[in-house]
């Protein structure tokens, strides 16, 4: 018996026009269940707002977009957070720069346990033991990323990468099962990127979460991913391994034309 590797998102013919630019340009992806994809392309060729229409921040103009074998299409973004623990980062680093490194982890918590006004302002037994919990599993993942000494330090008076580690943390809370992360390495430094690559190459390795990154610096996507794939112009140019790839012509020639 042949067993199928299970499909953690699948796009069919995803487009998305902005009226008259083609941002995205009717693609077809399968991401496979647990593995490390790069996404690479030129500035422009549409992988943020791929991103986008996978996570509901956008609604596609045509396609559709499965994660697992749900359609999720046009999905508001909380709910495919909540039912699929579809996640995903942006390129700037997006935290509540007024709340501790460890209350925005218990709110990323509480935004996909805790749905609706009466788990907000609840205050029963039950949500004060979970709150107690996620109090605990914050602990858990600064310790993780190396963030156990910024605690109880607010976000905004954390350096840019380490608002970066702490939005990757956000995104453990939930337990995800796949994470969409919009250039993690853009701006920070070395020893901070490697920092990154190792949890999730943890992540990826101890609970399975399968990843979808987008990234600029291409040497450390093409250490990290199993498979690398290239958009222009919103459309995908190139898929497989990574090394290979990277020294396709045709994908060569797209960078060079910008
Ligand atoms: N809200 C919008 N309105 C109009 N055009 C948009 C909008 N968002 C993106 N675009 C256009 O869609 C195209 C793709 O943009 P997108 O941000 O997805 O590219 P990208 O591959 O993420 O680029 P970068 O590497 O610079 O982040 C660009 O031409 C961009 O100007
Ligand atoms: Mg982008």
């Amino acid at each position: 018996m042949v067993v199928e590797p299970r499909t953690a998102l699948s796009l069919r013919g995803v487009r998305k026009a902005f009226g008259p630019i083609v941002a995205v340009a009717g693609v077809d992806l399968d991401i496979v269940a647990g593995e490390i994809c790069g996404l690479i392309g030129p500035n422009g060729s549409g992988k943020s707002t791929l991103f986008d229409c996978c996570t509901g921040l956008l609604r596609p103009t045509a396609g559709r977009v499965l994660a697992g074998a749900t359609d999720i299409t046009g999905w508001e973004m909380a709910r495919i957070a909540r039912q699929e623990r579809l996640l995903r980062s942006f390129q700037k680093a997006v935290v509540f720069r007024a709340l501790t490194a460890e209350d925005n982890l218990v709110l990323a918590g509480q935004m996909t346990a805790f749905p609706g006004l009466a788990a907000t302002f609840g205050c029963g037994q039950n949500t004060r033991r979970r709150v107690r919990e996620l109090r605990d599993r914050a602990g858990v993942l600064l310790e993780r990323v190396g963030l156990a000494h910024m605690r109880h330090a607010k976000a905004g008076e954390m350096s840019f990468g380490q608002q970066k580690l702490l939005q990757f943390a956000s995104m453990l809370m939930p337990e995800p099962r796949t994470i969409l992360l919009d250039e993690p390495f853009a701006g920070i430094n070395p020893v901070l990127i490697e920092r990154i690559v190792e949890n999730i190459r943890a992540v990826n390795r101890e609970q399975g979460v399968t990843f979808v990154i987008v990234e600029h610096n291409i040497d450390v996507l093409r250490d990290l991913s199993h498979r690398l794939v290239v958009l222009s112009r919103g459309s995908i140019l190139a898929d497989g391994d990574p090394d290979a790839v990277i020294r396709d012509p045709l994908v060569v020639e797209a960078y060079l034309a910008g």
